[in-house]
């Protein structure tokens, strides 16, 4: 949410800012600016719109001279995306620059206090007081200024901090707000994540929170929140940039839906040693695990889908009840929770605010916590106790595929590892299941392979402006996700209902303007689920079936069936949301959709 760049180095920095903030769109994208020193001077270039608008004003940057600057695209938390409310902002005296990834809770009092001594806010942003802190206590040292600044501002921030008088350096302030530093030769970077400064330099510091760095072309200094200069941990990178390249496909979102079968075997075979399934960074033993009483997951978004699936599978496995709880309501409901909880807690970002939140919270009961993350180094990464990587590469469309199927492919994996820790499989089962969960790279291939017939199917539903979709247990697990996915990138209205709950109020709305996607991949649950069918295409509706290859009873019934590979049954749900992310890619796609990056939506959403 909210994307910034800073770059010190011995070239023209508009176009590196402008390169980095492309590559950062994913976070925001409803206005941008950019500010450059030069001749002692800050030079600011703002739009409204995607970063293509501020790249034609500056002309691709030329405009800009100066190796010095910042730079932000925007999602926009207060005041509407225009180019007054675009960052960066500057002080009343124009000698100080700022960009904000973030919200300052405590802004309005601060407004107000700066107001009383005289300064003119131009924006609405919580932003503009941060810099007009700084031109309060900046007395000719500039550190101290960003450190007053600092202790003034509740709420998070990750900033990036330009002064006039300082044409050489630049300041980068993190709290509970991503930022790194990218460490160059002769040149040195900050950005909200890798992803901007990768083709630059692979060596990266992750600041902690509290933490804030002053950078010059050729030298970077870490301090901690009392000034202190420290020793920063230098991490290597090591994914290169073709990895957030598109490759040849149109968008990331189909790109990234292509690289699953990679994904999934990158996270699950090196678990996979001697076919015993390791989990190095869990470091649970048998009588902790037996201590359990609880697993609790919780999550935000797609990460909670995640969760309802898998609450399927761990109690099917080990016999331990699973809850799930959205994060945002888990941090405000005074959980239940002790020692004997393991919460578990999925993030493709490992920044999302309500998540961090959560997890915080049942940290503070007792809970032993264990997080599923994409993103190495990220805020939940670091917070949790243990953490398990799904090792999908950096996902760029803002509607998740790959980090979604590579967390399922973790929670198999941490149900069948947990059930073994318990003694609840006998070896055979063990070795049975361990071999399902290798074939699963290929069985999300054939999946993909199955769905051919997409695009075509696509060019008869788009048009259509209400849709449900339905199934039970995993299938309506995914159900939630195949919806979410719909509504995200083809703004096509879409719920998903249990099946048997539809006939609870929802059928009320079918009637033969209606599509209805039903999910029925689980034999012992199909005829159940077939019931329903039957009851709304009386009703009239359309019905799309997503049955198991072979089902002939399903396209006896639904208008149109699409299918998935067979696998072991408890595995299903990782190849049952191929069709339905094609599906949404092929809508949007049809509708003429911007698919990489919805409206209204971001990647990470790092404020509540
Ligand atoms: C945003 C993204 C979703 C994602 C959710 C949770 O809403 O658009 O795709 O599922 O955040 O993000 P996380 O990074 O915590 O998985």
């Amino acid at each position: 949410m909210c994307g910034i760049v800073g770059f010190a180095g011995d070239q023209n920095a508009a176009p590196i800012l402008l390169e980095g903030l492309k590559l950062l769109e994913y976070r925001g994208y409803d206005s941008a600016g950019i500010a450059v020193m030069n001749e002692g001077k800050i030079a600011l270039t703002k739009s409204q719109g995607k970063i293509a608008n501020l790249c034609e004003k500056t002309q691709d940057g030329t405009t800009m001279p100066g190796f010095i600057g910042i730079g932000h695209t925007r999602w926009a938390t207060h005041g509407a995306p225009n180019d007054t409310n675009a960052h960066p902002h500057l002080s009343n005296d124009g000698k100080f620059a700022v960009v904000h990834n973030g919200i300052i809770e405590n802004y309005m009092a601060l407004r107000e206090e700066l107001t009383a001594k005289g300064f003119v806010f131009k924006s609405e942003t919580d932003t503009e007081v941060i810099v007009n802190l700084l031109e309060l206590y900046y007395k000719g040292n500039l550190k101290a200024a960003v450190m007053k600044t600092a202790a003034r501002l509740e709420g998070s921030y990750a900033l990036g901090v330009a002064c006039a008088d300082f044409p050489d350096r630049l300041f980068a302030v993190r709290e509970a707000s991503p930022l790194i530093i990218g460490v160059g030769v002769g040149e040195n970077h900050f950005a909200s994540d890798v992803t901007a400064i990768i083709s630059h330099t692979r060596n990266v510091i992750y600041l902690e929170d509290g933490e804030f760095a002053e950078l010059t072309a050729d030298n970077v200094t870490v301090y901690d929140c009392m000034g202190n200069a420290i020793e920063p941990q230098v991490t290597r990178i090591s994914w290169d940039i073709e990895a957030a390249e598109k490759g040849g496909y149109e968008h990331f979102m189909l790109k990234e839906i292509m690289e699953q079968p990679r994904a999934i075997k990158a996270t699950i075979e090196p678990r996979v040693k001697d076919g015993r399934i390791v989990l190095d960074d869990f470091d649970m033993t048998e009588e902790q695990f037996k201590n359990i009483n609880k697993i609790l997951i919780t999550a935000c978004g797609s990460s909670y889908y995640v969760a309802c699936a898998a609450k399927y599978m761990i109690e099917q496995l080990c016999r331990i009840p699973v809850t799930t709880e959205l994060a945002s309501e888990l941090r405000y409901c005074d959980p239940i929770i002790d020692e004997r909880t393991l919460l578990i807690v999925l993030s493709q970002s490992g920044e999302t605010a309500d998540t961090i939140a959560a997890l915080k919270e049942c940290k503070a009961r007792g809970a032993r916590t264990l997080a599923i993350v994409n993103v190495v180094g990220s805020t939940i990464a670091k917070l949790a106790d243990n953490v398990l990587y799904t090792w999908a590469g950096p996902e760029i469309a803002v509607a998740t595929t790959k980090a979604y199927t590579t967390q399922m492919a973790v929670m198999f994996m941490f149900a069948l590892y947990a059930a073994d820790k318990l003694g609840k499989l006998d070896n055979a089962e063990y070795d049975r299941l361990v071999c399902e969960l290798l074939l699963l790279p290929g069985v999300v291939q054939r999946a993909i392979d199955l769905s051919s017939d997409i695009p075509e199917l696509a060019k008869k539903y788009y048009k259509t402006r209400s849709l449900f979709f339905i199934g039970r247990n995993v299938d309506y697990a995914i159900c939630l996700e195949g919806s979410l996915k719909m509504k995200e990138i083809s703004y096509i209205h879409s719920e998903a209902y249990a099946a048997g709950e539809l006939k609870h109020g929802p059928i009320a709305l079918v009637d033969d303007k209606t599509l209805l996607i039903a999910a029925a991949c689980y034999e012992n649950l199909f005829e159940k689920t077939l019931s329903n069918i039957k009851e709304v295409k009386a009703r009239g509706a359309e019905v799309l079936g997503i049955a198991l290859e072979g089902n002939r009873a399903m396209s006896a019934e639904a208008d149109e069936v699409l299918y998935v590979p067979r696998t072991e049954p408890m595995f299903n749900a990782i190849a049952e949301i191929i069709p339905m992310q094609l599906l949404s890619y092929y809508v949007a796609k049809e509708n003429g959709c911007d698919i990489d990056k919805p409206k209204n939506l971001a990647k990470s959403v790092t404020v509540e």
